[in-house]
């Protein structure tokens, strides 16, 4: 692999591998190889996925540098692309992007064919890294092929929704969805209409948030937990799981505790995020 920018770059071969292997190194397990210097460029908030990339990386024997969300020449108006041709200079292995500019972190990778590229979230359009990390975790808590998944709240907005319709059909997952608000939602087999029917329906709930930052009228407290109300998950069925990319908002898309419930793997898919971005950066450096 030469970098991570679409989940629809993996196919169902090289998911078995990384799983396979994000398994080992979860355990404990020596890496292949030892990735070279990781630059991190996140110019949108995260903590999951910017801790995670740089533990996987620090874990593994290598080293990040992080240039900040504010105080890099990005400040100045220096462009990606210059920034990235200049940790290219400074011999950088590998590139971790998060930007609220969609396409970005694909425009990049032609610059330099020494330098992997991964793609960490850009804007509305995907997060691969998510995407893998939810799918190792359902690998492990019951299996892909024939799950029956409902993803209720804003899909329209979430990059994480666009990434998992493109790679869980390919690995035989139903999608179903409850979206919030306007905007199409492609690769789907089954609209609902309610909560209830989607809960009906699905032997898994997977919570998004209202990305309000992308919503052209943002809301805030009352007003947002009024508008969500019909999306907020409050109780899991027997047997069902609840997964959810993160951040959750308790009281806004989540009941406050849920997160913390038996039927949760909100937590286990941050562990399994780890380790996939582990077995991903030993496939990258191993070329
Ligand atoms: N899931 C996710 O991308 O979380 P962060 O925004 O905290 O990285």
């Amino acid at each position: 692999m030469k970098g991570l920018v679409r989940a629809d770059e993996c196919n169902a071969g090289q998911i078995a591998r990384l799983f396979s292997r994000a398994k080992e190194l979860k355990d404990g397990g020596m890496p292949l190889q030892t990735p070279g210097p990781v630059a991190l460029i996140f110019t949108e908030p995260s903590t999951r996925t910017r801790i995670s990339f740089a533990e996987a990386v620090h874990r593994m024997g290598g080293w990040t540098r992080d240039l900040g969300e504010t105080g890099s020449s990005l400040d100045k108006g220096e462009t990606m692309e210059e920034t990235i041709l200049n940790l290219s200079a400074m011999d950088f292995s590998g590139v971790v992007i998060r930007t609220p500019i969609k396409g970005l972190p694909e425009e990049q990778r032609a610059l330099d064919p020494s330098l992997w590229i991964v793609n960490a979230g850009d804007g509305d359009g995907e997060h691969p890294t998510q995407a893998l990390g939810d799918t190792f975790t359902l690998m492990a808590h019951g299996g892909v092929e024939g799950r029956r998944i409902a993803l209720v709240g804003d899909v329209a907005h979430s990059r994480v929704a666009h990434s998992l319709l493109a790679l869980w059909p390919k690995l035989g997952v139903q999608i179903g969805v409850y979206p919030h608000g306007e905007g199409t939602v492609d690769g789907a087999d089954t609209l609902f209409s309610t909560l209830e029917e989607a809960s009906e329906w699905a032997e898994v709930l997977y919570l998004l948030r209202p990305q309000v930052e992308r919503w052209a009228k943002p809301l805030s407290g009352k007003a947002l937990q009024k508008e969500m109300a019909p999306w907020r998950v409050d109780t899991i069925r027997p047997g069902q799981f609840l997964m959810a990319p993160g951040p959750t908002l308790p009281g806004v898309d989540i009941a406050k505790g849920l997160l913390l419930d038996s039927a949760s793997l909100i937590l286990d898919q941050v562990r399994w995020g780890l380790a996939g971005r582990m077995a991903l950066i030993e496939e990258l450096s191993l070329g």
